[in-house]
């Protein structure tokens, strides 16, 4: 018998989902992000493209892909770096609403989706601080 929870039992993430469907969902998140009234105004407007990278980046490291993230940024530090920004319940909320949409579009299996989505909300709650 299979279990959802056994996904990354064999396989980090990272190789069952491949990089470039972790490009496109971060792809597909980031074209939500901008027109967000919620999210929008917080994310740097002039560095949109890097932004997506760090997102990206850290996706491939945290799933067993290689550690570029680490090299460029060091220790991810992900609860002081989202201090400056409001993570209230509803921001927690919205973020994840865009990235499952992001992962909706792209499209992965049931077992994967729910991996990522309880991936997401454990580090999404993690970061609320306000
Ligand atoms: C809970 C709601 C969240 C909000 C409102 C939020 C907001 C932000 C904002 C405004 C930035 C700055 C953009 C930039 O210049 O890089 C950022 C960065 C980042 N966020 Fe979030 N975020 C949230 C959740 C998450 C989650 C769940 C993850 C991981 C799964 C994540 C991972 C990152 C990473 C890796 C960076 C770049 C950190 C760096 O190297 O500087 N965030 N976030």
């Amino acid at each position: 018998m299979h279990h959802a929870a056994a996904v990354t039992d064999e396989l980090p993430i990272y190789d069952l989902l491949g990089a470039d469907k972790i490009e496109a969902m971060v792809a597909a998140f980031y074209r939500r992000v901008p027109g967000d009234d919620l999210l929008g105004p917080m994310y740097p407007a002039d560095d949109w493209a890097g932004a997506e990278h760090r997102l990206k980046t850290f996706l491939v490291y945290r799933f067993g892909g290689p550690h570029t993230y680490l090299e460029e940024r060091g220790h991810p530090r992900l609860r002081m770096r989202h201090m400056p920004f409001s993570v209230d319940r509803a921001a927690r909320d919205r973020w994840l609403a865009l990235m499952m949409a992001a992962v909706d579009e792209v499209g992965v299996s049931l077992e994967h989706r729910s991996y990522l989505e309880r991936f997401f909300t454990g580090i999404a709650t993690f970061l609320r601080n306000r």
